[in-house]
């Protein structure tokens, strides 16, 4: 990892006001949760040992090959606003890889509720959000992505579901360029948490989801129900119909589509 040039970019009174950086961690969110990390902070590792996905599961990287990281960033939201930063940062995170999908027009980035990034239809990227002083109004939001930029194998549990950049594009990208797209958009376009509507609007039409049958999993549930997708609402519920008639809005959970 190119610190010196990380730090030129993003650091020294730029947006960053530090990047903490390990060859090896056990995770970037757990390292900020445990510890006081100052407004705008980034921790960034070559490799994670111990992971975290949503719901506990194993985010599993190859070492050096993709990009782990956390930031760390204040904002003063209400408890019924925490759901913004997930579909912010997730919107963000999808423009950033849709500029190095150009030149391949066959491929096709997407936003699956709440905050998964499918490159065709496979999890290229995903978002863990923690939260700290949740019940002061000023909240220190722990935002922490996993991006598979060159990792050119998975494990078999998860290869039919996972993918990264070079599988897809058959290229090999420069990490520090995607994280620097990434902060600098990520600051650049603030101004839509003001917009929440228009925030929610841009994210669905990013989506492939609306409309489409998937099955539905609650947090806690190992039972899929099948369901369709009816609307994501601007306060980030999933609004479903499922096979038997019944509608239902959610606000955690997990979707994966069904393909005829
Ligand atoms: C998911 O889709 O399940 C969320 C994956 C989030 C992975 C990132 S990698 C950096 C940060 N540190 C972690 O331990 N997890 C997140």
């Amino acid at each position: 990892m190119n610190l010196n040039f990380l730090n030129k970019e993003l650091a020294k009174d730029k947006l960053l006001h530090k990047i903490i950086y390990f060859d090896e961690l056990d995770s970037t969110n757990n390292y900020a949760k445990r510890n006081a990390l100052e407004n705008d902070t980034l921790i960034l590792t070559s490799y994670q040992t111990n992971g975290i996905g949503r719901f506990n599961k194993t985010w599993e990287t190859c070492r050096g090959k993709n990009l782990t990281f956390s930031l760390v960033k204040n904002f003063k939201l209400g408890i019924d606003e925490i759901h913004l930063i997930n579909f912010y940062s997730s919107y963000i995170l999808c423009q950033i890889l849709k500029q190095y999908l150009i030149p391949f027009q066959n491929l096709e980035i997407s936003l699956k509720w709440p905050n998964d990034i499918l490159l065709n239809g496979k999890k290229i990227a995903g978002l863990l959000l923690d939260v700290k002083n949740l019940k002061n109004n000023l909240k220190k939001f722990i935002i922490g992505i996993g991006i598979n930029i060159n990792q050119k194998e998975f494990s078999s549990d998860i290869i039919y579901k996972a993918t990264s950049l070079s599988i897809e594009t058959n290229i090999e990208t420069t990490l520090e360029s995607i994280l620097i797209d990434f902060i600098k958009n990520f600051y650049d376009q603030l101004y839509y948490l003001k917009m929440r509507e228009a925030l929610i609007q841009n994210w669905i039409m990013n989506s492939k989801i609306m409309g489409r049958k998937v099955n539905f999993k609650m947090v806690d549930d190992d039972i899929e129900k099948e369901a369709t997708v009816i609307n994501i609402d601007y306060d980030g519920g999933l609004r479903l119909m499922f096979s038997d008639g019944d509608k239902s809005k959610f606000y955690s959970g997990e979707i994966s589509l069904i393909y005829n």
